[in-house]
């Protein structure tokens, strides 16, 4: 059969190669694609805003299953549109991506359901939010309403801070926004929970620690991701229990009040504070760089996983997985997430031998004439499989040492939770 890809990242590089082996596929295409998925699948360039002109392309070229990465599409209502079109599409609808494209949607819900989470306030104006700043304690976290690459939230440790927060997102930092969220601010340590879910059934699909700033020691501003480890070293059974039964199941019934039913990964973005788990955000996919992380670990057939989804048949499939530990190491372009140049030449790619269990994931990058340039904040994605975390980390700064870009740089304390020098 031939798969559909769609997005650009470490992602769906990891997808694709994750697929590549599957005894049904014969072909990938990617929906962009970078350098890496270059070498692998047939890159399409596309404008991913032009869904009529994806489909055209899925009908022409006979695609009989798209896989789609990133939540923009998705919150547009790809997933719908190709599936009106007789498509068969894994991902969440319109309605269900609301979850992350709408963070008053998700909180409405949680208050709804009494689903633990942080407490807040929305506001439509600057003058209302300031004035809910005179009763707040700080810190204070400060939320644009739309989706902004992981950057819209600001956690303001005083009132000037919040008060700048609050100016930047009506002034249309993030895009143009309605609503800002003004949240207590939880202290506790961040996990990522991962689902796969048929509409009627869902499974765990394993468990992440990200590193979101892009400064060591958590410092700095905050970043798709620099970095990840999986599975996070807070997961137990117990904890597991909570999560699903106080976090999970209310919101697809929640959904499902709204006549909507998930099908496709969700991402639950979690605070534990003191063993108890408090939902931070939903996203509607795989995370950026956990999916590089966890699917490594992955044992069964992707492609059987997505096919049991689309045809309602999830709880037939048992998902395999590797019990090894696993690390993300993201290498960015110098001054990410600000302003960083474009299409510097990547040179010492090809020094860099991959032995098993080691990964090599691309993101923003393109292939020209034989060269590997850069073309984005976020460059490659290092990976490593071993029994511990040290082990994995030391194969991935053996790469990283063999790559040598002197235009990028990472952060050299991904792990520092779980390896003790
Ligand atoms: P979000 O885009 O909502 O996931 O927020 C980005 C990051 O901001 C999260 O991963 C957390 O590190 C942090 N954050 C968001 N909300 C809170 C909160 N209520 N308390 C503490 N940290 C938060
Ligand atoms: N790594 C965070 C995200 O994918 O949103």
């Amino acid at each position: 059969m031939k798969v559909g890809i769609i997005g650009s990242g470490g992602r769906e590089h990891a997808i694709c190669e994750s697929i590549k082996n599957s005894h049904k596929i014969n072909k990938i295409y990617c929906f962009p694609g970078n350098a890496g998925t270059q070498e692998i699948a047939e890159n399409i360039e596309i404008d991913l805003d032009n869904f009529e002109k994806i489909k055209n392309i899925v009908l022409e070229k006979k695609i009989d299953l798209i896989i789609v990465g990133p939540e923009k599409p998705l919150v547009e209502g790809l997933v719908d549109y190709l599936e009106d079109h007789k498509i068969k599409t894994f991902g969440p609808s319109k309605t269900a991506s609301q979850l992350e494209g709408s963070k008053i949607f998700t909180k409405q819900l949680c208050k709804k359901f009494n689903i633990p989470t942080a407490k807040f306030g929305i506001f439509k104006n600057k003058e209302d939010a300031k004035q809910f700043l005179k009763e707040t304690n700080f810190p204070t976290v400060v939320k644009a309403d739309n989706l902004a690459s992981g950057k819209g939230v600001y956690i303001c440790s005083n009132e000037i801070d919040a008060r700048l927060a609050i100016d930047e997102i009506f002034d249309g930092k993030f895009g143009e926004t309605e609503n800002l969220l003004i949240e207590e601010f939880l202290n506790g340590e961040e996990m990522s929970f991962f689902t796969i879910h048929d509409g009627n059934n869902f499974k765990k699909f394993g468990t992440a620690q990200d590193h979101k700033r892009v400064l060591e020691g958590d410092k700095g501003k905050n970043t798709g991701g620099m970095g990840a480890y999986s599975p996070s070293r807070l997961i137990n059974i117990e904890l597991e229990d909570k999560i699903i039964n106080k976090i999970i199941k209310p919101t697809l019934r929640g959904l499902f009040e709204l006549g909507s039913r998930y099908k496709g990964f969700l991402y639950t973005g979690l605070m534990i504070v003191k063993d108890e788990p408090y939902l931070i955000e939903y996203n509607v996919r795989m995370g950026d760089p956990e999916c590089q992380t966890i699917l490594p670990k992955l044992e069964t057939d992707l492609i059987d996983i997505c096919l049991a989804c689309c045809n309602e048949k999830l709880n037939e499939i048992e998902i395999k997985w590797s019990n090894k530990k696993s690390l993300c190491v993201v290498v960015c372009s110098k001054g990410y997430p600000d302003e960083f140049k474009k299409n510097i030449e990547i040179k010492n790619l090809k020094k860099i031998k991959l032995n098993k269990d080691d990964f090599l994931y691309h993101a923003g990058t393109k292939k020209k004439e034989e060269k590997i340039y850069a073309t984005g904040g976020r460059v490659l994605n290092f990976v490593s499989l071993s029994d511990n975390f040290k082990t994995a980390k030391e194969k991935i700064k053996n790469n990283l040492d063999k790559l040598n870009w002197s235009e990028g740089f990472y952060r050299k304390d991904i792990g520092y939770k779980v390896i003790k020098s």
